[in-house]
């Protein structure tokens, strides 16, 4: 007998779980294992309205900046979420269990929006102006850009506390901030991409070279600042 006709008259769920999960795992697992990805993709849709509400907070400053100097300190702003299997290889890693209350509780970067500024001054003109709004809580700076990392790595990292507005709450969200200029992340994209070849470690030359590559883009960093200052900004409004 045809067994897609011994299901059809089954409701939809019951269907799903027979065609597919029953000669795995019992209705019981299935059901909680279902749960329990409700409650995952419950918490990653939290952390995406996070990040549009950092996206939208960067942008309105970006809008308001441009008006008032005639400039944008913007250049862009990528957003991504971390995926299940690091989100997973991360808490594993650091001894704590795959849960949904651990994954809020230890993670601080499952929400992460990098902000590409044209000059290393509108680093801090972003972060000052955005730290001053009063629904976002400050949890972690890290200034690599005035304290570089060892191998010559420059960025600023904050870990910040955003409030979402849902239907019947409000909730608190953590989101990772990278901030650097155009010539910060030209370097950490290449340094990303040369430290994670498969089957290939640096040498220490290499790394050296990383280094001095990462010294000559903060010049070009502070000389582009300087000449911007010769500049002067055209206050509009
Ligand atoms: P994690 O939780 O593992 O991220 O440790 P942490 O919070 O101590 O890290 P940190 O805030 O210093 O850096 C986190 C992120 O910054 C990384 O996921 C990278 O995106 C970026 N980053 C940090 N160091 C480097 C580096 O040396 N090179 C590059 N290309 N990116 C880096
Ligand atoms: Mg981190």
């Amino acid at each position: 007998m045809d067994e897609h006709k011994v299901y059809q008259d089954l409701p939809e769920e019951e269907r799903h779980f027979r065609e597919n999960f029953a000669d795995i795992m019992s209705l019981e697992i299935f059901n909680q294992s279902r749960t329990w990805m409700q409650e995952y993709n419950k918490l990653m849709s939290y952390y995406r309205c996070a990040m549009m509400e950092v996206e939208t907070k960067l942008n309105v400053l970006n809008e308001e900046y441009s008006l008032r100097y005639d400039r944008n300190p913007i250049n862009d702003i990528k957003s991504r979420l971390k995926k299940m299997p690091s989100i997973k290889e991360k808490l594993e890693r650091r001894g704590h269990p795959f849960t949904i209350e651990s994954v809020e509780e230890n993670l601080n970067d499952v929400a992460g929006v990098r902000v590409i500024c044209n000059f290393q001054e509108d680093v801090y003109t972003l972060v000052n102006a955005l730290l001053k709004q009063d629904d976002i809580i400050l949890l972690e700076k890290k200034d690599y850009i005035k304290h570089p990392k060892p191998n010559g790595y420059r960025s600023m990292h904050l870990i910040i506390s955003v409030p979402i507005f849902l239907a019947k709450e409000k909730r608190r969200m953590k989101v990772e901030l990278q901030l650097r200029t155009i010539a910060m992340d030209f370097w950490a994209t290449l340094e990303h991409q040369l430290n994670y070849k498969k089957d290939f470690e640096l040498t220490d030359e290499m790394r050296n070279e990383l280094y001095l590559c990462a010294e000559f883009s903060a010049q070009l960093d502070e000389r582009m600042d300087r000449l911007r200052s010769m500049i002067p900004e055209t206050h509009i409004v």
